[in-house]
């Protein structure tokens, strides 16, 4: 699981969406300026929409989980031909108007978050104005036919979900099971098991071993993974695919305690490959830096540029090294598990 998502496309994916969002500002000789080949006008009727939008919603919705404005193919798959938001004909039931009038029912009431859209087309900050998008609405042709086939070029971003997050990290940090449980008695898997003190587990409320919490000796191994948003069938309990700050907090942590079990394990070189700790910076610069871009190789998919690997180094690895070498890892590896590289697929 850990090779194939690491691809070089989640940065041509980001590069993509920039390149898009830059579409939306003003260039000097007018929005019909031909850019390396590629033009900023708008391809048809709801790619203007878009761009009048955008302004207000690409600063969220270029990536993550609803990347409506990554492009034109993004903004209709997602968002104009999807019935709960897009009501063809029927601007005053769809969603998206009553987002944009902050009247929407449900969770989010309004669209951007935290800010009316008509302040902002009163301040200028927009100039597609409600009333358009409703006309809009009113006169929306029927999908184009190319919606239905798959478009290779139609990907998106999603952060990791949480048996992802749990499972690949597990591997590529060297570490099983046998780790975080208690595994002396031969029947563990088959019983009850304790998880030990202090180890940080993390781990689905419904998955074996631990069919049930009432098998795990530690509730928090299950709570944890709750809060990274992991869905737990026993009790009901649905997927959360955002990324709030639970998540984030458990994944500190997580990753702090699981690198450091990772530097611990005796014969274990998913992060001490190329070195040793009693291998200094001052002792033996080569393998440390060899170590750390291997490291790096091994979380992120992709070799570090020589301006990523020096600030890895400089700024994580040799603070740290100053108190232990195990410390210097130990931060490195962690603070790899959160790149936004490594958090998205
Ligand atoms: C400040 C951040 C922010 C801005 C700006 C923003 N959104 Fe959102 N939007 C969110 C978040 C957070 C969610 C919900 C989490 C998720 O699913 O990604 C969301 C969800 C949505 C949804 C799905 C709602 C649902 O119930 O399924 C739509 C549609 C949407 N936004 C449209 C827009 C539009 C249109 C704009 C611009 C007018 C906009 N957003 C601007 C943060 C933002």
């Amino acid at each position: 699981m850990s090779t194939p998502r690491w691809m070089p496309r989640t940065a041509a994916l980001l590069a993509l969406a920039l390149a898009t969002g830059a579409c939306t500002e003003d260039k000097p000789g007018g929005p019909d300026t031909p850019d390396g080949g590629e033009t900023c006008a708008p391809a048809n009727r709801n790619d203007e929409i878009r761009l009048g939008l955008a302004p207000a919603c690409e600063g969220c919705h270029l990536a993550g989980n609803k990347p409506f404005f990554a492009s034109l193919t993004a903004f209709e798959n997602g968002l104009v031909y999807d019935e709960r938001y897009v009501k063809r004909g029927d601007p005053e039931n769809s969603l998206l108007v009553q987002m944009l009038e902050a009247t929407a029912p449900g969770s989010y009431r309004q669209m951007p978050l935290g800010q009316r859209y008509d302040e902002l087309v009163a301040s200028g900050h927009v100039s597609l104005t409600i009333d358009q998008v409703k006309a809009w609405i009113r006169e929306l042709p029927p999908p184009p036919g190319r919606l239905e086939v798959a478009d290779p070029e139609a990907f998106t971003v999603r952060r990791l979900s949480a048996e992802e997050l749990v499972v690949s990290l597990m591997d590529q940090l060297g570490l099983t099971l046998e780790d975080f449980v208690s595994t002396s008695d031969p029947n563990w898997r088959n019983k009850a098991y304790v998880v030990n003190g202090g180890k940080l587990f993390v781990w689905p409320g419904d998955w074996s071993p631990g069919i049930s919490n009432e098998y795990v000796s530690d509730s928090r191994s299950v709570e944890r993974y709750d809060a990274l948003g992991g869905g737990n069938s026993l009790v009901y309990r649905k997927k959360d695919v955002g990324f709030g700050p639970s998540a984030a907090q458990t994944l500190v942590q997580m990753s702090q305690a699981w690198c450091a079990r990772a530097v611990d394990k005796k014969s274990n070189t998913a992060v001490l490959r190329y070195v040793t700790l009693a291998d200094t910076t001052a002792k033996n610069p080569d393998a440390v830096q060899k170590n750390l871009r291997a490291l790096y190789l091994r979380m992120l998919g992709q070799p570090p540029s020589d301006a990523e690997a020096k600030q890895l180094f400089e700024q994580v690895y040799l603070p740290l090294e100053a108190q232990s070498t195990r410390l210097g890892w130990i931060g490195v590896c962690a603070s790899l598990i959160r790149h936004p590289l490594w958090l998205t697929y």
